[in-house]
């Protein structure tokens, strides 16, 4: 068996964490990152007949049975991933009957994973029904996007048509544009059902006062949303407050995501 550390979806997950907190979005535990696995991809490096222990999920995941995730524990803090990746991450099958995570790897302090899995788990399953290609989940609080939904109104459209117009990039890289979720109790099912709800839509949901969810085909795809997401609300919270006269015209993002091939969301600049 080799070993799990030298794995290379190990080795871009461990990076991926260091990365969101070097961008100061992850302080303390906040934040939480889950990854979708071939069996394939992991048989070198795990035997998948030798579960470690098995973890209620408080939740009915049925239609990912079978399926491998590699997910941040919870509590852990992003800063101590890389090195200490044994004990921060662990890797776990969902069980036959949907109820159960079966852990294969990690979690070494007894740990379990994110009190976020619901949304988590719940947003793969509406993302794999949009995209079967899709791959990852990531949580976490960046800064300018929190500031934003203090003094910008909790609205889909109005979100996404004010995030659009703060960068030339935004429209082609989330033409989906965002959800936005009203602040609600986090870790629990029921922000895990809007949360889900919402990704049928979108692969970006804004957590009010809290954070935001990205879903990607690839670590660097929902890391590259979250950055692009969050460039374009530290813009808008420089420029909230002073004199603006100019901006990206409507005919002028219709310019762009006809340029780019993109089809954006309807209802927003249309
Ligand atoms: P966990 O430590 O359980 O992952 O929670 C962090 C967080 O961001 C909650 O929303
Ligand atoms: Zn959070």
């Amino acid at each position: 068996m080799k070993d799990m550390l030298t794995a290379p979806f190990l080795k871009a997950f461990s990076k991926t964490t260091s990365n969101m907190y070097r961008l100061g979005w992850d302080e303390r535990n906040g934040g939480n990152l889950s990854l979708l696995l071939d069996e394939e991809e992991i048989a070198p490096y795990v035997d998948l007949n030798a579960v470690k222990r098995r973890f209620e999920l408080g939740f009915d995941a049925k239609e990912l049975h079978g399926k491998y995730f590699i997910v941040t524990g919870t509590q852990k803090y992003f800063k101590n991933v890389e090195g200490n990746e044994e004990t921060n991450l662990g890797l776990f099958r969902i069980s036959e009957d949907g109820r159960k995570g079966e852990l294969l790897w990690g979690y070494l302090d007894g740990g379990r994973p994110t009190s976020e899995l619901p949304a988590h788990l719940m947003s793969h399953i509406s993302r794999l029904r949009v995209d079967p290609e899709n791959r990852v989940v990531m949580h976490t609080h960046p800064t300018n996007l929190v500031a934003m939904t203090y003094v910008h109104e909790l609205e889909t459209r109005q979100f996404t048509h004010t995030l659009w117009q703060m960068s030339t990039e935004c429209i082609v890289v989330f033409p989906d544009g965002v959800e936005v979720l009203p602040w609600m109790l986090c870790g629990t099912n029921e922000i895990g059902e809007a949360t889900a709800d919402r990704m049928r839509n979108a692969r970006v949901v804004v957590w009010s006062m809290h954070g935001i969810y990205g879903a990607g085909k690839t670590l660097d795809e929902a890391f590259g949303l979250v950055e692009t997401v969050e460039k374009a609300a530290a813009i808008y919270m420089l420029t909230a407050n002073l004199n603006k006269i100019n901006t990206i015209k409507d005919e002028e993002l219709k310019v762009l995501a006809n340029y780019f091939g993109v089809k954006y969301r309807s209802g927003i600049i249309d």
